[in-house]
């Protein structure tokens, strides 16, 4: 007699979603440390600097105060949304009502909203790779399709309006358009994202638009916001935007999106049946960075410009490897081909995930491979780290590989 099939225990579409690639990659690295490893890892996204003090002291005053203890608006503290509409206006010049943002826990959960508000089964999104990992499986648990538009250190990992036209199809509903950009470096200059604007606007797709690193650009690129290009666009247009990279707060879980009233409201619904409103102690930090200036992050992106420069010329000095000079955000995003399909520390090695597994066993550096951002033959370095590190990191790559 045969057995009886078992109901799938875990539904089809949870079942299938990957785990995070750079959480995995820093928890590892983590695991090692703490069996005893001097592990160094180049793993993880986020600044190595302390939340700067007067936030922290603001978060603290917010705990003490028994008006933060109990629920608040869905969409975010009224004075939050106020003070982000502000903070738009003043960093893009794209002028917005606080209606149309919604305060989310992070800027990760500003993605599954947005996805989840636009997007009916079989709605396609063009992704540009190499891609953040988390943009297609927040597509794919909206129903979802994601249509990658591969593009390549050649061209500067940048799309052009001729590609995107390509991959349009009648099932296109949205672009997602991150600049600078996670894992590349990317930075598109003000005619680019003005062009790619008005290609959105002519054919009618929505674009949605990854700010999170729009003060962290070198060299003289600099950032510029699509909908304040072109205002045409407001109407389809979401910002996806947060705290956690200007001020060193990636732990604090604060971000939020900007978009069209209908947009907002509907995901406002949503929220309110998943997470409620933001954490109020975390949205009171952040009402006190907004209202800051930019000291903080200059300060952060001095030593980050510094460190990149470092890190490119360390990475670009081992033979087989080539990198593009990061423009902004803090990731190296080199080119490993030259380097595969030999052995390394005795292990045949054919594509970048083994070559990450090697490098994290064997030279005890933690990176992340590119098939995790659609990238087959790259990694993902991030210089958000201390100078020692970053130096000693990299050398025992090139040691490893022969540099
Ligand atoms: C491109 C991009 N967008 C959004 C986020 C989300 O950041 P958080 O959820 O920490 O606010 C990240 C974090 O790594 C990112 O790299």
């Amino acid at each position: 007699m045969s057995k009886p099939v078992e109901p799938a225990r875990v539904s089809r579409k949870i079942g299938a979603i990957a785990e995070s690639a750079t959480l995995a990659v820093d928890a590892k690295a983590k695991a090692l440390q703490a069996a005893g490893d001097r592990v160094i890892g180049f793993g993880a996204g986020e600044p190595d600097f302390p939340t700067p003090p007067h936030i922290v002291d603001a978060a603290v005053a917010a705990a003490l105060d028994p008006k933060n203890h109990r629920y608040s608006p869905t969409s975010g503290l009224p004075e939050l949304r106020e003070a982000i509409a502000a903070k738009t206006a003043r960093d893009s010049a794209y002028g917005v009502e606080a209606a149309q943002v919604l305060v989310t826990n992070g800027g990760k959960h500003a993605v599954y909203n947005t996805f989840q508000a636009l997007l009916d089964p079989g709605d396609e999104v063009i992704v540009p790779a190499p891609y953040w990992t988390t943009y297609p499986e927040a597509i794919a648990l909206a129903d979802g399709k994601t249509v990658v538009l591969p593009t390549t250190e050649a061209t500067g990992f940048q799309v052009t309006v001729d590609a995107l036209d390509k991959a349009r199809t009648k099932q296109t509903k949205a672009l997602l358009f991150v600049s600078p950009s996670n894992p590349t470096g990317a930075v598109y200059s003000r005619e680019a994202v003005e062009a790619i604007g008005r290609w959105a606007v002519a054919h009618g797709v929505w674009v949605i638009t990854d700010e999170i690193y729009e003060h962290l650009t070198y060299d003289g690129h600099a950032f510029t916001s699509m909908p304040a290009l072109v205002p045409e666009l407001a109407d389809t247009c979401v910002v996806l935007n947060g705290v956690a990279k200007t001020y060193a707060m990636t732990g604090w879980r604060v971000g939020w999106m900007i978009g069209p009233r209908d947009v907002i409201s509907a995901a406002t619904n949503l929220q309110s049946h998943s997470t409620s409103n933001v954490n109020n102690i975390a949205q009171r930090a952040t009402l006190a960075a907004l209202a800051g200036d930019l000291e903080a992050v200059a300060e952060m992106r001095d030593a980050f410009a510094r460190r990149g420069k470092t890190m490119h010329a360390m990475l670009t000095r081992i033979p087989g490897v080539t990198c593009m000079e990061p423009q902004g955000a803090f990731y190296c995003f080199p080119n490993f081909e030259g380097v595969l399909n030999r052995m390394i520390g005795g292990v045949a090695v054919k594509d970048t995930l083994t070559l990450c597994e090697v490098l994290l066993d064997q030279a005890k550096v933690a990176i992340v491979p590119g098939e995790a951002f659609g990238a087959p033959g790259y990694a993902r370095l991030s210089f958000a780290l201390g100078d020692d590190d970053l130096g000693e990191g990299v050398e025992r790559i090139a040691t490893l590989l022969g540099g």
